[in-house]
């Protein structure tokens, strides 16, 4: 029998065209979600609502730009106009300019990362919480950080590492400030996963294979199946008295 933990209930997920977040707006409308899937480009977004409502769910795309604070408060707007609550959040939306050694590292890719990755997550966790607070049956918050934080480093992504270190922290922080309102605050912190992020420079997916086959303790890089799996635990009933934790899903690389 399909599991069905979020019947009735409204999740908003940030960079749902694509990859992790696509997986995880899947996830939420496979069991039972009705899902507001966000994002700067309206196509992908548009064909995650189609593969939504091919498996018979419902979902509604708002496109928007979470380190804009209108358009972070809009996305919450759009959920509540069109389902009347917000129960479920998940920070998803980021970026990775990796590469270069921070000595090398432009003006640019810091402000690109930070802007994205840390204001876009407050911004967004602002608007949030704004609206669950008044709501009786309050709400559950996931923010996607990443292992290459506040967990381990890897040359060439220190703009990315402090921004995701910063997701984890703020993610605690929030966590202590609103859980007296009902509103439950958790983080992901992924490994590499199975999307073109987590491509090398020039890597082939076969080549991420056999890197992850020798480098990584299990020996494969996580699916983003995987990561929608912690994700909605998280956010469910299950993880009630889960507060501001930050859950490492990495194929045991910092095990
Ligand atoms: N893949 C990995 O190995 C890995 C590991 C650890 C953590 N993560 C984290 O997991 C999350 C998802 O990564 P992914 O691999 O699925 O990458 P992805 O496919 O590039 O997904 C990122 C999504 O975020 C959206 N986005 C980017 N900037 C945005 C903004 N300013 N406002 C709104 N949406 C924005 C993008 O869509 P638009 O361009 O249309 O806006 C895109 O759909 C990211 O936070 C990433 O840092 C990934």
């Amino acid at each position: 029998m399909t599991s069905s933990r979020f019947t009735g209930r409204t999740a908003l997920v940030t960079g749902a065209g694509s990859g992790i977040g696509r997986a995880i707006a899947l996830a939420f409308a496979d069991e039972g979600a009705r899902v507001v899937v966000a994002g700067r480009r309206r196509e992908p977004l548009d064909e995650t609502v189609r593969l939504i409502e091919d498996r018979g769910g419902k979902a509604l795309a708002v496109t928007g730009d979470v380190s804009d604070a209108a358009d972070a408060q809009a996305l919450v707007d759009a959920a509540v106009d069109a389902f009347g609550t917000l129960d479920v959040a998940v920070n998803n939306a980021g970026v990775f300019r990796g590469g270069a050694p921070l000595a090398d590292l432009s003006e640019a890719d810091w402000h690109t990362q930070l802007d994205t990755n840390v204001t876009g997550v407050f911004l967004a966790l602002r608007a949030q919480i704004r609206r669950m607070r008044t709501q009786p049956t309050g709400g559950a918050i996931v923010n996607i950080a990443s292992t290459f934080g506040a967990h381990t480093r890897v040359p060439g992504a220190a703009a990315y590492a402090a921004s995701k270190a910063a997701v984890s922290a703020l993610t605690r922080a929030a966590a202590r400030d609103h859980i007296g309102e009902g509103v439950r605050i958790n983080a992901v912190s992924p490994g590499a996963v199975e999307t073109p992020m987590s491509l090398r420079p020039g890597e082939t997916e076969a080549d991420r294979e056999a890197r992850a086959k020798a480098t990584l303790p299990l020996g494969r890089v996580s699916t983003t199946h995987e990561i929608a799996a912690a994700v909605l635990y998280l956010a469910s009933t299950d993880a009630s008295s889960v507060v501001g934790t930050d859950l490492v899903v990495d194929s045991g690389a910092t095990a």
